[in-house]
């Protein structure tokens, strides 16, 4: 089944036009990657996705609803959730209080995420369930963004830049959380820099240039040019 079809979709920041005529496709249980350089509008996407930006034209379907235009909260509360770039975690809140602020139960009663499958994939969590969010470090911040947005039982989750400064060993590690996290079965739409992360977790990769898909196809298919191309960054 599809779960996302966004079709010819644009999107602007006032007269500034971002996004031109975007198709993109993510598959029930697939995960996809958007790739790109600073600045090619991969978070304006995925904006433009979960309403935060409003589309300016073109079709988003989600399962069966059309949701181009509609506000983020109707978005989310239909099963997208989204991990913002640069974690926006509250930092006066616990661990444990911030997995449960958006939480929401899902539609199948039997593959709800609990606290404890939480503590599961993420067990530094649950050691670190009391400490307020601002004295967690950069990765584990990044995996209470990620534990947040699985705590609203999405059938999609939007992740953007969840590599974006952290040490080699942490994206790793965050590497063989997300390949445990397909397993459930949610779809997965990443917004990536970290291009070895991306293509490791991903099916298929779409490459952004100047607000436009120039590449599309399976991450085993891309070629080393295709990388040097669109993605090389001198
Ligand atoms: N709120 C905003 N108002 C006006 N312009 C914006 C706004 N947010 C982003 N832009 C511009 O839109 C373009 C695309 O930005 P976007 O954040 O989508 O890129 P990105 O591919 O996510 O980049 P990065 O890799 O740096 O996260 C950029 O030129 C950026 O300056
Ligand atoms: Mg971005």
């Amino acid at each position: 089944m599809l779960m996302l079809d966004v079709e010819k979709l644009s999107a602007s920041y006032g007269a500034s036009q971002i996004l031109f005529d975007i198709n993109l496709k993510v598959e029930e249980a697939e995960t996809v990657c958007i790739l790109g350089r600073n600045g090619v509008g991969k978070t304006t996407s995925l904006k433009a996705i979960n309403g935060i930006c409003r589309p300016k034209s073109g079709n988003i379907k989600f399962a069966a609803n059309k949701i181009a235009g509609l506000p983020p909260y109707k978005i989310s509360r239909l099963g997208i959730a989204y991990v913002p770039q640069g974690r926006h975690i509250f930092p006066n809140l616990t661990a444990r209080e911030n997995l449960f602020i958006a939480s929401r139960k899902g539609d199948n009663p039997e593959s709800q995420w609990t606290l404890q499958k939480i503590y599961q994939l993420f067990p530094v969590l649950k050691a670190r369930e009391n400490f307020k969010g601002k004295n967690l470090s950069g990765g584990e911040q990044q995996m209470l963004t990620i534990a947040r947005g699985l705590m609203q039982n999405p059938k999609l989750l939007l992740m953007d830049e969840i590599c974006e400064g952290l040490a080699p060993l942490i994206v790793k590690e965050l590497q063989e959380i997300v390949l445990e996290l397909k397993k459930s079965g949610v779809s997965i739409l990443l917004a990536e820099q970290n291009i070895n992360f991306a293509l490791a977790v991903s099916s298929r990769c779409y490459i952004m240039e100047k607000g436009q898909i120039v590449f599309s196809g399976n991450t085993a298919e891309i070629s080393q040019d295709t990388i040097r191309k669109y993605l090389a960054t001198q």
